[in-house]
């Protein structure tokens, strides 16, 4: 978008939609490799949203699924986890995923997360794991969390820290910005990677979404790969930031962007494979 262009929430999320449609095969083929890297976050996300034996859960922006059938397991054969998301591809896969892992306890259920549209105080517990920061007014999916939520429930969340603390992610998207030609934008520019990072600022949105007892913490999250390659393919085939500014050029230029962001992560290799430092934020309140 040019800086004279109006924006309009509703082309950003039809686009948003798009791009994690097309990212959704790749986001789903990665699971095992996602989940070892999002385990500690994931499990205290869980505990922080208090999911008990038998809790009807929401889950927002859920993707392919996979912190979908954690909380499965956690509510049990009595609970019930409606999984939701704005991207009807990518919720194929955690319908499929639930289907797959003998769970008959998930639902899924095409929503923006700015428009869940659920009944007042029907659920136990929402949880969102990397999603709330793609949403341009997050403030107003928070609100309609806290519509869907009973009394005394929690929502726990997780979005990516500040910049300096996810290098590899700096990486590439740098690097793919200066192969299209484009400066580093805001990084707090709603609805992008960064835009939740800034200390205070979650929780404060939180506050005006009218949850209390909120708590931040950051969570290390180290990205453990063979190689500076698999980190690259990952990034290539499944995340909806990079895959759109690396669809703005050339098939040579893109070729050798991806050469160049695998030159520039492999600072991160170890002797016994290849260790990407990452950290996210986890914000719980109660309702
Ligand atoms: C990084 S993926 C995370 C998926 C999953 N929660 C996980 O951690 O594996 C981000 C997800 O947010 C979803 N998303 C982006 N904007 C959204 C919106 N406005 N409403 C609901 N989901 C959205 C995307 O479709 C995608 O599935």
């Amino acid at each position: 978008m040019n800086e004279n262009e109006a924006f309009d929430p509703q082309q950003f999320k039809a686009e948003a939609r798009d791009s994690w449609s097309r990212a959704a095969i790749g986001w789903n083929v990665h699971t095992p490799q996602i989940r070892r890297w999002l385990a500690n976050a994931t499990s205290a996300m869980l505990d922080a949203a208090n999911i008990l034996p038998g809790s009807c859960v929401v889950d927002v922006a859920a993707g392919a699924g996979d912190q979908t059938l954690d909380a499965a397991r956690r509510v049990g054969p009595n609970g019930y986890v409606l999984a939701t998301d704005i991207s009807p591809n990518i919720l194929h896969f955690a319908a499929t995923n639930a289907r797959g892992h003998g769970f008959d306890n998930v639902q899924t259920m095409v929503a923006d997360a700015e428009n869940l549209n659920l009944p007042a105080a029907s659920f136990d517990a929402a949880i969102c794991r990397l999603g709330l920061m793609f949403c341009p007014d997050p403030k107003r999916s928070l609100q309609e969390i806290h519509h869907a939520l009973k009394p005394g429930s929690r929502v726990s969340v997780l979005v990516y820290s500040q910049v300096e603390r996810n290098p590899c992610l700096a990486i590439v998207m740098q690097t793919a910005l200066e192969y299209a030609g484009l400066p580093w934008p805001d990084p707090y520019m709603p609805g992008t990677l960064f835009s939740l990072s800034r200390p205070g600022d979650i929780g404060e949105l939180f506050a005006s979404a009218k949850f209390h007892d909120i708590t931040t913490s950051a969570i290390p999250a180290a990205f453990s790969l063979p190689s500076a390659f698999a980190y690259v393919e990952f990034i290539r085939t499944s995340t909806s930031s990079v895959m759109r500014l690396l669809g703005m050029l050339t098939p040579s230029a893109r070729e050798a962007a991806l050469l160049e962001m695998e030159s520039r992560l492999r600072q991160f290799q170890t002797p016994s494979g290849w260790e990407g430092p990452n950290e996210l934020l986890l914000t719980a309140g109660a309702r």
